[in-house]
């Protein structure tokens, strides 16, 4: 029986994409939409929620973990992300800050994928641990 994912990554940079609408970025307009994808293939979305007091805000991937963490899940296989101007293309691939790095690797493997997109057609995948070498994380408390 095959018991791989049924969702593609282009699937999940779709998802990514619709969370991008949900942004609140009226400071930056930088647009940013995460869809996390659990080890039994539900998907949570997150984007990016600014604040007046610019520390508050809080990016899309983070929110997605929040999110899926509070719900009681901990099981993560990938990520895709996207990051545009307000209403526009994405310019370039948009990758995760260095807090939201340490973020997913309190919670996934050294094998945890990351896919940064363009489109649903222009990606890069990369491995948590090519994101976040030498990472400092749970195992070491
Ligand atoms: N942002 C994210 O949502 N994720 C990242 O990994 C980097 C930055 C957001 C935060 C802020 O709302 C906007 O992009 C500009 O920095």
């Amino acid at each position: 029986m095959d018991t791989s994912s049924k969702i593609t990554d282009k699937e999940l940079i779709k998802w990514a994409f619709v969370a991008s609408k949900y942004s609140y970025s009226p400071y930056s307009g930088f647009c940013v939409g995460a869809a996390l994808k659990t080890g039994t293939d539900a998907i949570y979305l997150g984007c990016n929620i600014e604040n007046a007091s610019f520390g508050a805000a809080n990016c899309a991937e983070r929110t997605a973990f929040f999110k899926a963490v509070s719900d009681g899940v901990r099981d993560f296989e990938a990520i895709a992300i996207i990051g545009r101007k307000n209403g526009e293309d994405p310019e370039d691939y948009a990758y995760p800050c260095g807090i939201c790095r340490q973020v997913m690797n309190e919670f996934c493997g050294k094998d945890f994928r990351v896919i940064v997109a363009k489109s649903e057609s222009d990606y890069k995948v990369f491995t948590l641990a090519e994101l976040l070498p030498e990472s400092f994380g749970p195992e070491k408390l």
